[in-house]
């Protein structure tokens, strides 16, 4: 067994305890909707609360075990059963998840319910804490056991083990209910739907985690009743005590939907990217490259005062400025200095000295940058560049904000307006243009199928991925609008296909 010190422990072994008033919250609310275990497991059972708790709401309940890395967690758990009268035999021990038969020790009587709240901490954090508390075969350099499981390299441990659990309880008479970050709930749902794990009900109950846990995270309850009747629905309630759902989320057609209603809807205005959706130019040095013009001069991040050349400098929209509608003016500019991501920069020297100079004087900032995409690209490059960058006018909309604003986007003194990559926009060849494709995004119909894709829990609800799945040809269709939308969309991919195989 490792030396765990105790400052890392808690973010290492993701150690916050459930307050017992929540474990008892979740047990009577799993009382209430016809668990009856036979069986009760808590697969990372901490100090005992939810044990504790679900012996008091289940007494006729006849095995219990729970499992911890914490040799003291189990002693303190073990004490607390010893103090309240119960029935149940008990299987308390010290264990890793990932190391544990699962397949023996859901081998229970059944029904069998498992319980509890798994570690919350991510690969990422895990790997500055040099920490291995991870699945053993999961190779954390190229998260290689976990890629085969999930197909992606970023993740929740908890996801890991929410995933091994119903895949152990598959084909048994068995309700998985734990407490997770409401992504991991997503994440997992999703893996089980598409790999036809056979779930007959599941539910996901919104939890106040600041209140509950001290951190800024969505969190919620998500339990999954296993069962031959697979349904790849799921209901979402506002709290542990909301009777009705909110809105139900589920899989179909091979994807996640956010709103099975809608989409069951309007799935038929899905199908072919008309015109193309992207994210504004990526260049991770906001202090150097984004500049504030005052009056006839410049300031950057660092506070500098800034004597460049007008040549490369754009003006810019943030999310924000999109968002709340600011996007006639700004007297935020953006260095950009690249036409596309493969342009030589080198030019920049003859064109704009003293913005090349500039560039050298903050290179080491520069070259600083960590993301991949930078490295074997000329010096100071961006990402997300290229012609559409530069089309005079564009329909634009934040990924961070909450809501569905679509704005036209004008050039704003004299130059195209780009944007930075916290918003997504579509180009567009004039003003007509960008006012019709908004009319068609602000219909109840585009709005509807939008909605049927948009998580609004997420970081970045609105992506250009979800985006992309809206037809503008069959909403302009839907609306009776169709030849104005051939006019402008033969236009533009005539004029598209020649922008986009420059630098795209
Ligand atoms: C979020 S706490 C929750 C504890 C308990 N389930 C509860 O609800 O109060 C996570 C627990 O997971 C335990 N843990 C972390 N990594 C583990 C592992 N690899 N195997 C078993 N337990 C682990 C920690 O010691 C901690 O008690």
């Amino acid at each position: 067994m490792r030396v765990i010190t105790k400052s890392k422990r808690r973010a290492e072994f993701g150690d916050f305890q459930t307050p017992v008033g929540l474990a008892e919250a979740v047990c009577r609310l799993l009382l209430a909707s016809g668990v009856n275990p036979a069986s009760i497991v808590e697969p990372t059972c901490g100090i005992g609360n939810f044990l504790l708790a679900s012996v008091k709401a289940f007494p006729r309940s006849a095995h219990l075990v729970g499992v911890d890395i914490n040799p003291q967690h189990i002693a303190t758990a073990n004490s607390k059963l010893e103090e309240f009268p119960h029935r149940q035999t008990v299987d308390l021990h010290c264990g890793d998840f990932f190391t544990s038969r699962w397949d023996r020790l859901v081998g229970l009587p059944e029904p069998i319910l498992v319980v509890g709240n798994p570690p919350w901490v991510t690969n990422a954090q895990l790997g500055s804490l040099g920490s291995e508390n991870l699945p053993a075969k999961s190779n954390f350099q190229n998260h290689a056991g976990f890629d085969a499981i999930t197909g992606k390299s970023n993740f929740d441990i908890s996801e890991w083990m929410l995933i091994h659990l119903l895949e152990q309880l598959e084909g048994k008479q068995a309700t998985l209910a734990m407490l997770c970050k409401t992504a991991v709930a997503r994440k997992t749902l999703s893996y089980a739907w598409k790999n036809e794990i056979g779930l007959q009900r599941s539910s996901v109950y919104r939890i106040d985690a600041a209140e509950q846990f001290g951190v800024a995270v969505d969190a919620c309850l998500l339990v999954c009743e296993m069962g031959r009747q697979a349904s790849h629905d799921c209901r979402l309630f506002a709290s542990l005590t909301s009777k009705r759902p909110t809105h139900v989320f589920g899989y179909r057609d091979k994807q996640l939907v956010a709103e099975v209603g809608a989409y069951d809807a309007w799935k038929h205005l899905q199908g072919v990217e008309r015109y193309r959706w992207r994210s504004g130019i990526k260049h991770d040095c906001s202090a150097v490259m984004e500049l504030r013009r005052l009056g006839e001069v410049y300031t950057n991040g660092l506070g500098e005062r800034v004597a460049i050349e007008p040549t490369f400098l754009y003006p810019m929209l943030k999310s924000s400025d999109v968002a709340t509608g600011q996007t006639a003016t700004t007297e935020r500019r953006m260095l950009v200095p690249q036409a596309t991501i493969a342009e030589d920069t080198r030019q920049i020297e003859a064109k704009a000295p003293m913005t090349w100079a500039y560039l050298q004087k903050h290179g080491r900032l520069l070259d600083r940058r960590g993301s991949s995409i930078y490295k074997k690209r000329p010096r100071f490059s961006v990402f997300g560049v290229g012609p559409y960058s530069f089309a005079p006018w564009k329909v634009a909309i934040s990924g961070f904000y909450k809501s569905l604003n679509f704005r036209v986007v004008g050039p704003i003194d004299g130059k195209p307006t780009v944007f930075d990559d916290t918003c997504n926009f579509i180009s567009c060849q004039s003003r007509d243009e960008a006012e019709f494709l908004v009319s068609l995004l602000d219909s109840p119909q585009a709005t509807d199928l939008l909605k049927a894709f948009v998580f609004w829990d997420a970081k970045r609800p609105i992506t250009v991925d979800v985006l992309r799945r809206i037809d503008l040809l069959k909403v302009a269709e839907a609306l009776g609008v169709r030849p104005r939308a051939e006019e402008f969309i033969g236009e533009s991919i005539a004029k598209t296909d020649a922008l986009f195989t420059v630098g795209a």
